[in-house]
């Protein structure tokens, strides 16, 4: 999967998303990262990005110009209109379904805003979705860029080890991860609990699911309507 970031700050994404686990998965080859910065776009003779809002009010506009034909040198490289998110609080809240499903695109484009905003005519022109990291507000879009790198890389077959593999963690059928322990068996007076330490594996792993459950309930009540729970699960909740 090709991943290409718009963007005025490309050191920042590009340094910030070359962790061990993207990082080998992009020099396997099974994924690409490029950061193509806005500003090498700009006609104007000061590398100018942005100007003053029309109609006044605070704060500066990215202007339509450099994002578009940013935007129109990786379409024309690729040959084909891919899905274009705008990272903006103004989106539907980014959750693990939406990372399963991009996983799918071989193309995606990010286009990271600052300032006050863009120009809304080449958001109109370019922009195929608008996606938010959560309700509240940021400097600029490319933290959130990077956010969705991560969750979405994560999903691309090849990318995750099966050891690292994401099957059995959280979120998968909507329940959050079980309590993990690692040794030594005891710590500050806690004790690892016995089940794990048994050795029987179908017990382990049905203590695994409860906690899954209790753990969701507790913390997470409102991911349960989504959980694949079967009938004796749901009634015991
Ligand atoms: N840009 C600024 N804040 C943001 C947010 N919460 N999500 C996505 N993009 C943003």
């Amino acid at each position: 999967m090709r991943f290409h970031i718009l963007t005025l700050f490309p050191d920042m994404v590009e340094q910030g998303l070359n962790t061990s686990i993207i990082g080998r998965a992009v020099e396997k080859g099974i994924l690409s990262i490029e950061a193509v910065n806005i500003r090498d776009y700009t006609l104007d003779r000061h590398k100018k990005v942005d100007d003053y809002p029309y109609g006044g009010g605070a704060g500066m506009v990215m202007q339509a110009q450099p994002i578009y034909d940013a935007w129109q040198a990786i379409v024309t490289k690729i040959g084909y209109r891919p899905r274009t998110v705008y990272l903006t609080p103004q989106g539907p809240t980014f959750h693990q379904g939406m990372a399963k499903e991009y996983a799918k695109e071989e193309d995606l484009i990010l286009l990271c805003g600052h300032y006050e905003g863009i120009d809304e005519r080449v958001l109109e022109e370019i922009v195929t979705d608008y996606v938010s990291i959560g309700d509240y507000v940021l400097t600029g879009g490319e933290l959130p860029a990077m956010v969705m790198v991560d969750a979405i890389s994560r999903m691309v077959p090849g990318v995750l080890s099966n050891q690292e593999s994401g099957s059995t963690e959280s979120f998968e059928g909507s329940l959050l991860e079980y309590p993990q322990y690692s040794r030594p068996e005891e710590w500050h007076g806690k004790k690892v609990p016995p089940i794990l330490l048994s050795g029987d594996h179908a017990k382990v792993d049905a203590w695994r699911r409860e906690q899954s459950i209790l753990r969701t309930k507790e913390r997470r009540p409102d991911l349960l309507k989504w959980a694949e729970l079967s009938e004796k699960e749901r009634k015991n909740l």
